[in-house]
């Protein structure tokens, strides 16, 4: 059987599933229900096995929503940071709860939304990121209802109250505390409420995370407040799942030997240039040879990172870089016309399966 052509995203259903084994556990400790998060990961093809373990999803957007309704099923959490009135409209087939994200969406819209249950999202003012870009209680943000006075108002025209305030955050004494205080600050709605989501951000299923004391935070919570929690995993439902698969194509050197491979940051893994960041390398393994590792886009910095291998990089050397599920399909694009990496599964029982490939015709129907 000839190789795979790189480059392609793969996904490995066995790791994908420890990490939904987890959520699995955190539902039956504490009671709280897990939504995913399709900003992070949309990738249907592996959400027969998602679904098992997942209560359903949460979107950003009537696509997403609708995503999840026809992909995924269960519950469909339809979140926008805003709305027209036609995509209340829609969105409201395919959800099964509506979250406004400030009170004049709310007033504005609620009509609209008909026998699902009705949410806000709110700011708790307090926020646990590492990077203000995705700081949810940054200044001036945008990003739910901060006004006490005016949350009040409406109190009585919504079942469940959202609050997203965390980013990576692996710190269980951090989560405690918010929560604590989230639930002192805003005791008088909570009581008022069937349901509440604490989002996303929560590093849960990062290995040795104290899950007995985060489980038993969120159950505390929910049966002094007589809430339903929902928690929003994104990164946490698929983190470590993937690699993207490179070949290199060219050595050059300048100052340092830099092997360029037939895949882009900019285009396959944006958030590493985005947030300045760079990914792990699972293939070669680590070792004393340096390389500086770089995307084909025409973008100056357009590079993985810099590495010490365990081999010496040559051309047609293949290249796995790793965690590379979240964030990353969702986000590809077509800068420069670089060839879109297959999306590949490698599925419980081991046999592989490339699930979607992109040609010429994809990249020419993405514009006009
Ligand atoms: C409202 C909301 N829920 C959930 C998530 C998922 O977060 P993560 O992928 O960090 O778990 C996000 C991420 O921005 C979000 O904005």
């Amino acid at each position: 059987m000839s190789p795979l052509a790189t480059p392609y995203y793969l996904i490995d259903e066995n790791r994908l599933k420890k990490n939904m084994e987890i959520i699995q556990h955190v539902r039956e400790a504490s009671g709280a229900r897990s939504v995913l998060a399709l900003k992070c990961f949309s990738t249907w093809s592996v959400f027969e096995l998602m679904s098992q373990y997942m209560d359903g999803t949460t979107s950003s957007t009537v696509y997403e929503a609708r995503l999840g309704y026809e992909k995924f099923g269960k519950e469909v959490h339809a979140y926008s940071v805003v709305y027209s009135a036609s995509e209340v409209e829609e969105v409201s087939q395919f959800a099964t709860k509506v979250i406004f994200n400030s009170v004049s969406q709310l007033k504005m819209f609620k009509h609209l939304v008909q026998g699902k249950k009705i949410g806000l999202r709110v700011n708790p003012g307090i926020s646990c990121s590492h990077y203000d870009l995705a700081d949810p209680a940054r200044r001036c943000s945008r990003l739910g209802v901060n006004n006490r006075d005016e949350l009040s108002d409406v109190v009585n025209l919504v079942s469940g109250m959202m609050f997203h305030f965390n980013c990576e955050n692996d710190d269980v004494d951090n989560i405690i505390s918010s929560i604590s205080l989230i639930g002192s600050r805003y005791a008088e709605e909570l009581k008022r409420m069937e349901w509440i989501s604490f989002g996303g951000g929560i590093s849960f299923t990062k290995p040795g995370y104290p899950l007995d004391r985060f489980c038993r935070a969120l159950k505390d919570f929910s049966e002094n407040y007589g809430v339903q929690i929902y928690l929003e995993p994104g990164e946490a439902a698929i983190t470590g799942s993937a690699e993207l698969v490179t070949t290199v194509l060219d050595i050059v050197h300048n100052e340092v030997d830099i092997a360029i491979v037939d895949a882009s940051v900019e285009a396959h893994l944006l958030d590493h240039l985005i947030y300045r960041t760079s990914p792990g390398v699972s293939y070669p393994g680590k070792g004393t040879n340096p390389f500086m590792i770089a995307g084909r886009s025409c973008l100056a910095g357009d590079v993985f990172g810099s590495y010490g291998l365990e081999t010496v990089l040559k051309v047609g050397d293949q290249v796995r870089i790793s965690d590379t599920a979240g964030y990353t399909m969702v986000k590809k694009n077509w800068f420069n016309g670089v060839h879109m990496p297959s999306i590949v599964v490698r599925r419980l029982g081991g046999t592989v399966e490339t699930v979607r490939s992109f040609s010429y015709e994809d990249y020419i129907n993405s514009l006009s």
